[in-house]
């Protein structure tokens, strides 16, 4: 039998059996088949070849009869050599349509995986920013990985395999019947035998593969988790590192005496495979020879047959497990359906227009909001890694007005959890308003394209993310064509110029993970001349200066001036300094606006805000 139908049985009989169950959706086959057309000219050829192959694995054993029975037994030694060339030319024949055939999978199957992979890119990265709160980013990207490479065999391998098998089966199988049928069926009283002890073996190679890929995951997961920077930190300042190691030493362990159980178990398989085959043939010597003798086959009869038994107990077993691999193929197309199916909360409307505005006023409109429950933003399958919940959030902001004209500074303060964050975030349109309206200029937001709105408008926040890259390379996150001198003076107008030309690589240098190289006051200043490369006319600042101790602070503070400048900004902030110039104070209790006005007048009006400003910190709860 040979070894590539044995493998592929074998991977079979390992993979989750329980998609064997699963139910598919209407329309996913059709749509799968979408998918390969644009294929349609490769897979018409590839088909081809695997005739071609199917065909070329029959021709030699009947050339080898003739060879006997025209050749050898006649003594005609000019039958003997052009069959003997015959045989090699095949051979060599063969090898050249498996090639072909190998190349036509791997140029449909990449390109493929390139089609679904760039599509749920694209897709995943539209998402609004809700969906990414509630989605395990871990378990997403590892889904949408094996999900796609299980697409991509079910067109490749599961397909060709199921062609192949199938055709090499009926040829086979035909042209036994034809040699001889008493052979034949006597060869194939063995099948049950053979077949019966798959199903236990299969049963108990996928309880070791399960295992072994939960202890992957926890070994993966730790090593995520300790091979961090803070993670790293935090073993090194408070963990035990004997204890670490015991810990993953007894995971890497288990995963070992799983390998060694495996390997024996497949071992086990082939050679009962092997056996068997072996078996087989036997018995069709057998009886053959004798019906040889009796001169009811010729010689090259029961050759030819012996030859083609070898090539029967691979498609055999193949087919045999044939429909978990298809079911496992079309269950990962339908996850990946069900991940490019989900739209995004936040869409851009059609014919939307583009902002054009160098200092805007921003008006709120009687605007609700209410943050999406669970079914709105997740993908169901991934439900199950996830807490269960089924309230509804309660409404965040319960009609929220005001204006900011343009190029003043509005300040939102209030206690902690009073809304801030979340009318900042309505704004770039993160989340949509649940009813009223916010607009730029007098037009509401939802008509513009959400490059240009968000082109608009830079944020700070508390913790600023920077990617794992160059100082530069983060800067021209903001602005793709900065020149060196654009880059330059950002830093100097957001303090950070000093720190950045004493590194010995300057610009180049690299920030670490999430800037962990940078002290949190470096970090805000990088991310402060992040936001003045990128220029927005609208600046909101989100507690930027709330991790801060006083001296970085003030640094911070001279960017932050910086920043605002000529723009129209919102600002939240606790500390009164900032808060006080703001050419208007809005106070939020609770989703509402407690009080508005400007310092003096909200603290002669001896409201929540004098209060505020009583304990000097104006965002921290009672
Ligand atoms: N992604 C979210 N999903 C559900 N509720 C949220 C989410 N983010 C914030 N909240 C809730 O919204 C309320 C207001 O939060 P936030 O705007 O961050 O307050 P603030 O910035 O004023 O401290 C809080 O009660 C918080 O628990
Ligand atoms: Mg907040």
């Amino acid at each position: 039998m040979s070894m590539q139908g044995g493998w592929m049985a074998l991977r079979t009989l390992s993979s989750d059996q329980s998609v064997k169950h699963a139910r598919l959706k209407p329309g996913t086959l059709k749509r799968i088949i979408s998918y390969a057309i644009p294929y349609k000219s490769l897979f018409s050829l590839f088909l081809i070849c695997l005739i071609a192959d199917a065909l070329l694995a029959i021709a030699t054993p009947l050339l080898l009869k003739e060879l006997i029975d025209k050749g050898v037994i006649p003594e005609d030694r000019s039958v003997v050599t052009t069959m003997a060339i015959a045989v090699a030319l095949l051979a060599i024949l063969s090898a050249a349509v498996n090639i072909v055939i190998r190349w036509f999978s791997a140029k449909i199957g990449e390109g493929l995986i390139y089609d679904l992979r760039s599509q749920v890119f694209d897709h995943v990265q539209e998402q609004s920013i809700a969906f990414f709160t509630r989605t395990q980013t871990g378990a997403l990207i590892t889904r949408i990985n094996s999900d796609v490479i299980g697409a991509h065999r079910a067109l490749t391998s599961t397909f060709s395999g199921i062609v192949s098998n199938v055709l090499t089966l009926i040829l086979v199988v035909g042209t036994m019947l034809a040699l001889s049928w008493q052979i034949t069926i006597a060869s194939l009283l063995l099948l049950p035998i053979f077949l019966a002890p798959t199903k236990a073996i299969g049963s108990r190679l996928q309880g070791y593969t399960r295992d072994s890929f939960d202890l992957n995951a926890q070994m993966t997961s730790t090593m995520n988790e300790r091979f961090n920077v803070s993670g790293a930190l935090l073993v090194k300042l408070y963990g035990d590192l004997g204890q670490e190691s015991r810990i993953f030493r007894k995971r890497v362990r288990k995963v070992a005496d799983i390998g060694i159980s495996m390997a024996m178990l497949s071992t086990f398989f082939f050679i009962a495979l092997i056996s068997i085959a072996a078996l087989a043939t036997a018995i069709a010597y057998g009886i053959g020879g004798h019906l040889a003798i009796d001169g009811s086959i010729t010689l090259g009869s029961l050759i030819a047959i012996t030859t083609l038994l070898a090539r029967l107990y691979g498609p055999l077993v193949s087919l045999a497990t044939v429909r978990v691999d298809v079911m496992g193929a079309l269950v990962s197309f339908e996850r990946v359906f069900e991940v490019l199916d989900l739209e995004p909360m936040v869409r851009e409307k059609e014919f939307a227009s583009t902002l054009q505005t160098t200092t805007p006023s921003i008006k709120f409109d009687e605007v609700r909001f209410t943050y999406p429950n669970a079914k709105q933003i997740s993908l169901a399958s991934l439900e199950s890694t996830a807490l269960p919940e089924l309230n509804d959030s309660e409404e965040i902001l319960k009609g929220i007005s005001f204006e900011v004209k343009p190029g003043t500074v509005t300040a939102l303060v209030g206690t902690s959890g009073a809304g801030k964050t979340t009318i900042s975030g309505l704004l770039p349109r993160l989340y949509d308003v649940t009813a009223g309206s916010i607009s730029i200029d007098g037009i509401d937001i939802r008509e513009l394209t959400l490059a240009s709105l968000r082109s608009s408008i830079g944020v700070v926040m508390q913790d600023s993310h920077l990617f794992h890259d160059t100082i530069s390379e983060n800067l021209l996150y903001a602005k793709s064509d900065a020149t060196f001198d654009e880059m330059k003076a950002a830093c100097v107008a957001a303090q950070i110029w000093d720190l950045v030309s004493s590194l010995p690589n300057g610009l180049e240098t690299m920030v670490g993970e999430r800037g962990h190289r940078l002290s949190g006051g470096e970090k805000q200043r990088l991310a402060i001349a992040r936001l003045l490369l990128k220029s927005p006319s609208i600046v909101i600042l989100d507690e930027a200066t709330a991790h801060l101790d006083s001296e970085n602070e003030e640094l911070v503070q001279k960017a932050l001036a910086q920043a605002l400048q000529g723009r129209t900004s919102i600002v939240i902030a606790h500390r009164l300094s900032t808060v006080m110039g703001a050419d208007q104070i809005i106070v939020l209790d609770d989703g509402t606006i407690a009080e508005r006005g400007t310092h003096e007048e909200l603290v002669l009006s001896g409201g929540l805000y004098s209060e505020l400003f009583a304990r000097q910190d104006l965002t921290t709860p009672n």
